[in-house]
């Protein structure tokens, strides 16, 4: 991997000293874990966008993660994720080690707010406390002015939004729309481990979603209505199991019983063949 003039920053020491060396200039942060796909393209020629200087992160971070067979199976791919991120318009790649991260003494662990109590955070414990602490640790290394992040993770945005309101609020974190699949599937570094029946069948989860958008966009706003519709879209495919589909608020999170126009979204995830899914919409 051709490290060229300090493009790939293995350590947080070396980060600092590149860090004060640019003090002048706007820097917009994508962090990721890897196996980087079209998503994270996006997400880094939109930070590009935004800032001289992109910084993009890559750590595969074992706080969250329940499972550490989990942990253990995801994809590392520094090679490449390097290459396609110099390539979206990244002027730096951050790969620190998870000593460096989280030495031994580390103290910062941080818990989240309430709005990861539930969905995502019903379903993973300790998920939300895993990402915040480790988004806080890069925020606090990479000290950039905006950070951007993929809709797909939508409670994760809200999750971070919250933490960063408290802990960063000169960051300004930005959001950019889910990139999906021809078949309208969102991207996903999970979709890799789907298996070619199973790619075919997750295709149900998107029609299942714009079914309910577009009843929305014809006028329908209950959102028992509007959930039935993409029950009985979904109900087509015995192998998903649904682990929650809800219509709620934007901001809070908080189930709706009618769509509040501009500030609703449907949040939904599955099992598929073994692979856990997360998906939304916006209505
Ligand atoms: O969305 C992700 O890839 C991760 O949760 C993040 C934000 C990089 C933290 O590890």
């Amino acid at each position: 991997m051709d490290s060229g003039p300090m493009t790939l920053i293995r350590s947080t020491e070396h980060f600092a000293t590149w860090r004060s060396s640019i003090l002048d200039q706007t820097i917009s942060f994508v962090p990721t874990m890897g196996a980087l796909h079209s998503g994270h393209v996006a997400l880094i020629e939109y930070a590009k966008s935004q800032s001289d200087i992109v910084v993009v992160s890559v750590f595969v971070n074992a706080l969250q993660f329940g499972d550490s067979v989990d942990f253990d199976k995801y994809p590392r791919t520094l090679e490449t994720d390097y290459e396609t991120s110099i390539a979206a318009g990244a002027s730096i790649v951050f790969a620190p080690s998870a000593l460096d991260m989280f030495p031994t003494d580390y103290k910062k662990y941080l818990t989240p707010s309430a709005i990861a109590d539930k969905f995502e955070g019903a379903s993973r414990p300790g998920h939300f406390a895993g990402v915040v602490t480790v988004v806080n640790r890069l925020f606090e290394i990479v000290t950039p002015q905006k950070a951007i992040f993929g809709a797909k993770d939508y409670q994760q945005i809200a999750v971070i939004r919250a933490m960063a309101r408290e802990l960063h609020p000169t960051i300004e974190i930005l959001q950019v729309d889910t990139i999906r699949d021809l078949d309208g599937l969102a991207l996903s570094s999970r979709n890799a481990r789907l298996s070619q029946s199973a790619r075919l069948k997750a295709k149900t989860i998107p029609d299942a979603l714009f079914a309910l958008r577009s009843e929305f966009d014809s006028g329908q706003t209950n959102c028992a209505v509007l959930k039935q519709t993409a029950f009985d879209v979904l109900k087509n495919e015995t192998n998903i199991s649904i682990e929650y589909l809800e219509v709620v608020d934007r901001q809070t999170l908080e189930e709706l019983s009618v769509v509040e126009l501009h500030s609703s979204v449907v949040l939904f995830a599955g099992i598929i063949d073994g692979i856990r899914l997360i998906d939304n919409v916006e209505l």
